[in-house]
């Protein structure tokens, strides 16, 4: 039985449940509180495919506001939002610049090709930032022989980047050069917020330089669904005609969205509780046996590490930290990831990194 956490802890948090486990495996895995299902219990609804859902309606108002632009379209995934934004992007043939290690390239199934018929020309990156003079090269001449480059997709902050910020300059830089060059550019803000809070840059501020934005509810902020895509109103129009297409048109959504308006409204600013831990983590596994980490590199709340001198494999480890009650994730031979977020407290991480010792020796 694991009796480390507080009993009104538990009471609060756990809806009474003993917590088994502690989870890192990544910031998805977050129970709503108790709170944040008050908020769901009570919304208007409506049907959304009508437009008639209220909370829905306040939810795409708030997030557009917030990233500055003109609308916002709620849908059920981040992975709906990349797909959707690309479809309503391109014609089928054309291609897409995106970073080799991006989202929407690696963990999407395959969805591009298959819903929008477009294709991705993959420009290596530092922890998943592109160079523009990278993304100027991967620019294909017009010439008939050439798919048409219509796209850059940028990723911030980047998941596989362990958590790294686009810096605004940058971003402003590609954004110059799409624009030159007659391109759009997309930014897939799953963990925008994270970016947000790290460096204190508005999200409308990074959103300046992208001609659409998706963002998640169900990442950091602890929302159990939802994302949502913001642009132009003619691109949102263009993606509601797509949502529909995609079978991402929701009804009653206004119970979900109202979680997403209640996590917004209080668990924005906390996003740096989870960086200080992943903080906590990258400091502790730095200095444990086999391990190589730079402390640095964990910008936000995703800390990727290396284990190939520990003599064991990424996977026998995760079973061996399953055993001592700490989920973490294997993303490579030797990559292990861990994740903060919401249900974790930085009493967790001392007793994950606590166990960590013992596993790795
Ligand atoms: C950067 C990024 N984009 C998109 C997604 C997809 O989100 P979803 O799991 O809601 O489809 C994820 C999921 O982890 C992500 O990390």
């Amino acid at each position: 039985m694991y009796f480390e956490i507080s009993e009104e802890r538990q009471k609060t948090h756990y809806g009474g449940n003993m917590k088994e486990f502690i989870d890192l495996r990544s910031d998805t895995v977050t129970q709503p509180t108790p709170a944040m299902r008050k908020a769901m219990a009570g919304a208007k609804v409506g049907d959304d495919v009508f437009g008639e859902d209220p909370t829905v309606n306040a939810l795409q108002e708030k997030v557009a506001s917030l990233l500055g632009k003109e609308g916002a379209i709620f849908v059920p995934t981040g992975t709906m939002a990349n797909q959707l934004s690309i479809k309503s992007h391109t014609q089928p043939g054309d291609e897409v610049v995106i970073e080799a290690s991006s989202h929407a390239y690696n963990f999407e199934g395959g969805a591009t090709g298959a819903l929008s018929g477009v294709q991705f020309y993959l420009v290596n990156g530092v922890r998943g930032i592109m160079e523009p003079s990278s993304i100027e090269e991967a620019i294909r001449p017009l010439d008939h022989h050439f798919p048409v480059t219509k796209l850059v997709c940028l990723e911030n902050t980047h998941n596989r980047g362990s958590g790294s910020v686009y810096p605004i300059e940058k971003m402003r830089n590609i954004y110059e050069l799409a624009q030159n060059r007659g391109l759009r550019v997309h930014l897939d803000g799953a963990r925008l917020w994270n970016a947000a809070v790290a460096t204190g840059v508005k999200p409308h501020e990074y959103a300046q330089y992208a001609d659409s934005v998706s963002v998640c509810l169900s990442k950091g902020l602890g929302a159990p669904m939802g994302s949502l895509v913001s642009g132009s109103k003619t691109f949102i129009d263009r993606v509601h005609r797509f949502r529909k297409m995609f079978g991402g048109g929701m009804r009653q959504a206004g119970i979900v969205a109202a979680a997403g308006i209640y996590a917004l409204d209080h668990h924005v600013k906390r996003l740096q509780e989870d960086h200080q831990n992943a903080k906590r983590l990258a400091m502790g596994l730095k200095d444990m046996k086999g391990t190589s980490i730079n402390p640095d590199h964990v910008e936000t709340n995703i800390v990727i590490f290396d284990i190939s001198q520990t003599g064991k494999t990424a996977s026998q480890i995760v079973e061996a930290m399953k055993e001592e009650r700490v989920l973490i994730l294997a993303t490579g031979k030797t990559l292990i990831r861990l994740v903060t977020h919401l249900d974790v407290t930085r009493e967790d991480i001392e007793i994950a990194l606590k166990r960590f010792r013992k596993v790795l020796g």
